[in-house]
């Protein structure tokens, strides 16, 4: 709750990305869905987010399709403080039924995926440090909100995440139906890193094609970068290319620097017939050995597969 008094902690403390007092302490906890303790937060990150926002709203005009640009409308962001998850979902979810759902930190690739199914987005509430506003390894609350979020009020959009959340259930049951042993480790391992590709080729990185002819970005990663947007879309030394499902799904990739390999789709109904189609690859062996390489797909990853709950 926005209004709850820490204790533990005084106000404007800091909420800042690896600094964080109040995160460590949930991490310690092992609480990984959390509360926004929104007067924790200082002046320096209210200041990081007033800086990343005013810069990036000129790059999103020239380069962010039209749906994102819609939805930063519809979410109706403070551009000068970093926004209460609370009232982003005020707007949010009466338009799709979405809502930004407080995180501690890294979240198992199954119950991310089933959280989209029922869609809450796990959010990262720290703000990265106010010297390094461009390069952050780690997710913030400005990749999660700007980047993210106005995605999220587009249906076509919202449905496709809920999809993908669908596929990860079939991924689990697939799994806790194979013979136990080191093969059905592999063959998990495989299915994960394949919808990990595809979810950072598409909802992190994607592109897709404009009505004047040229191309705009989707992708979180992109929309959420000021420098990657731009040359993204403008450098001769990016490859984008026409998605194809086989090429996305063996297509390693690393996170520390700008991708030169981007793919577009046609629109999100392009989009959820891919997921569509992700699931029967699935279903049919075809994602069980993909190409190795990133993304490394860790023990946390494989459990949350193998021990969800599935009624
Ligand atoms: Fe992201």
């Amino acid at each position: 709750m926005a209004s709850s008094v820490n204790a533990d902690f005084p106000p404007g403390i800091g909420m800042t990305t690896t600094e964080a007092p109040f995160i460590e302490k949930a991490q310690a906890d092992g609480k990984l869905y959390i509360e926004q303790p929104y007067e924790l937060y200082s002046d320096e990150n209210h200041e990081a987010w007033r800086r990343l926002y005013a810069r990036m709203i000129p790059q999103w005009e020239k380069y962010a399709n039209k749906h994102f640009l819609q939805g930063i409308e519809n979410l109706c962001l403070n551009p000068k403080r970093v926004p209460l998850l609370d009232d982003v979902n005020q707007f949010l979810n009466p338009l799709t039924g979405f809502r930004a759902k407080p995180v501690s930190g890294y979240v198992p690739a199954f119950l991310f995926f089933d959280c989209l199914r029922q869609r809450d987005f796990p959010t990262t509430i720290t703000v990265r440090k106010l010297a390094n506003l461009d390069y952050l390894p780690e997710p913030d609350i400005f990749h999660d909100i700007a980047g993210h979020v106005p995605m999220h009020t587009d249906r076509a959009f919202a449905d496709t995440l809920v999809r993908f959340g669908e596929c990860a259930r079939t991924a689990a049951i697939i799994a806790q139906e194979m013979p136990l042993g080191e093969d059905r480790v592999h063959r998990l391992s495989s299915i994960i890193k394949a919808m990990a590709r595809f979810f950072w080729f598409t909802i992190e990185f994607g592109l897709m094609k404009h009505p004047d002819g040229g191309l705009r970005a989707y992708g979180s990663g992109l929309l959420s970068s000021y420098g990657e947007l731009e040359y993204s879309l403008t450098s001769p030394d990016v490859q984008r290319y026409p998605v194809q499902l086989e090429w996305v799904v063996n297509q390693y990739f690393e996170i520390d620097h700008y991708q030169p390999l981007l793919f577009v789709v046609d629109s999100f109904d392009h989009l959820f017939s891919l997921v569509d189609e992700l699931e029967v690859w699935m279903k049919d062996g075809r994602l069980s050995n993909v190409s190795p390489g990133e993304p490394a797909v860790n023990e946390a990853d494989i459990a949350s597969f193998l021990e969800a709950k599935i009624e």
